[in-house]
């Protein structure tokens, strides 16, 4: 094969086109910078990045420094210190790299272009990270619960439409008990919590949760007190006969309330990113306490989380000078949220399980009024979110292979 030709050029780093076009190694340029501290390549998109010494060599991918199983085998704090690199050459669909500790660092050219950190390429991902989300989601997607069960592709469209709108409804569920355990199932096992497996949502005498009474719930998430609070919601809709008067529910995107809240008064969304408020649940069997700040943020400022569950809540426990801040930002943020606007309201019906996103789909339901024998019963369980994302990832880079970059 061919060398990469060397190029004495500088990079524009300011566009944020889609990384998703391949190209040969060897049609790449490369060009060694910083005395062989870092080298720069150029992508067939014209994305031009930046990858140092001391990052190849950490994570190279030769078979001294990884295992068959991906497992790191050569420590990042065993990289001399001022490691320079001497030569940038091409093999087949592999760049090579000698360094001055005398190893020869070997990178898949597509995976350098997936973990590129150039600005343009965080950037990219971000746009293409926000761009597949559909916001806020202003109606739900329908499958049929034969699709999901005939195949593996099934499985993906269902958790896909789950990534971008957040929310799915299946409709043909058979009315038998623990069915929302099979639906939650092709993606992976129940997530098991304090509730169980699975849980009825129904009126009862003597109810642990207001969800067992008629009453109505506000916008929340659920078991925000758990540090890995379940993912995915799945609810199945049993009964819900027709004389009942109320007990529709409603959603609202809390990802589209974060960046509206952002937009419109970013010193209140400042706030809510910084003081941790106190999830807990705590009756006569559990005692159970996260503290969280409400809107999460990653180290470039960009949104990756919402944590809200006001009946939820603790006393906060925050310092002195943040306290009325934090209220008046919680009334700013509690008013995107419940922005009628922006909600999404639907009455459950017999033979349908609808899914959605717990940590980005608030749920919530109007009180209702049953007589007689009447009767309102959901049955719920929950999948892990690490199950759910380990699952969206393994299923992207077979279908969706272009945009799988795009999850880190
Ligand atoms: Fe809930
Ligand atoms: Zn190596």
């Amino acid at each position: 094969m061919p060398p990469a030709s060397l190029l004495n050029a500088t990079c524009d780093t300011e566009t944020a086109q889609p990384r998703s076009k391949r190209a040969r190694a060897d049609e790449l340029e490369t060009h060694l910078g910083q005395n062989g501290r870092s080298v720069k390549i150029r992508w067939a998109d014209e994305d031009c990045c930046t990858y140092h010494a001391v990052w190849l060599r950490a994570n190279c991918m030769c078979h001294s420094c990884h295992d068959a199983s991906q497992q790191r085998l050569y420590l990042p704090h065993h990289v001399p210190d001022n490691l320079k690199l001497l030569t940038a050459s091409v093999r087949g669909d592999n760049f090579e790299f000698t360094t001055d500790d005398g190893h020869t660092c070997v990178h898949p050219a597509s995976r350098l272009q997936e973990f590129s950190y150039s600005e343009s390429s965080i950037v990219s991902r971000i746009t293409h990270r926000r761009k597949f989300m559909t916001m806020p989601v202003s109606r739900v997607p329908v499958m049929s619960y034969d699709e999901l069960m005939e195949g593996e592709r099934g499985i993906w469209k269902w958790m896909n439409l789950l990534q971008r709108h957040g929310i799915v409804t299946f409709t043909g569920v058979p009315d038998e008990a623990h069915q929302v355990a099979r639906i939650a199932s092709r993606i992976a096992p129940v997530q098991p919590t304090i509730y169980g497996d699975t849980w009825d949502v129904v009126a009862k005498a003597n109810p642990e949760n207001i969800a067992y009474s008629p009453l109505g719930l506000v916008l929340h998430m659920d078991l925000l007190a758990y540090e890995s609070a379940p993912g995915v919601q799945l609810l199945h809709c049993r009964r819900f006969d027709d004389g009942i008067i109320g007990g529709g529910s409603f959603f609202s995107d809390s990802f589209a309330a974060a960046y509206r809240l952002q937009e419109k008064a970013p010193h209140h969304f400042e706030v809510l990113t910084r003081v941790h408020a106190t999830f807990h649940k705590h009756n006569e069997d559990q005692h159970m306490v996260y503290r969280r700040p409400h809107i999460v943020i990653d180290d470039r400022g960009e949104l990756v989380a919402v944590n809200w569950s006001p009946p939820f809540e603790g006393p906060l426990q925050a310092k002195e000078e943040d306290v009325e801040a934090y209220y008046q930002a919680y009334k700013a943020f509690a008013k995107e949220i419940e922005d009628e606007r922006h909600l999404l309201r639907f009455r459950m019906s017999p033979n349908t399980c609808t899914t959605f996103l717990n940590r980005r789909i608030l749920h919530a339901r109007d009180e209702y009024k049953a007589v007689g024998e009447q009767q309102r019963v959901l049955e719920g369980c929950y999948i892990l979110q690490d199950d759910f994302l380990n699952r969206f990832r393994k299923f992207s880079s077979k279908y969706a292979p272009d945009t799988l970059w795009a999850y880190y």
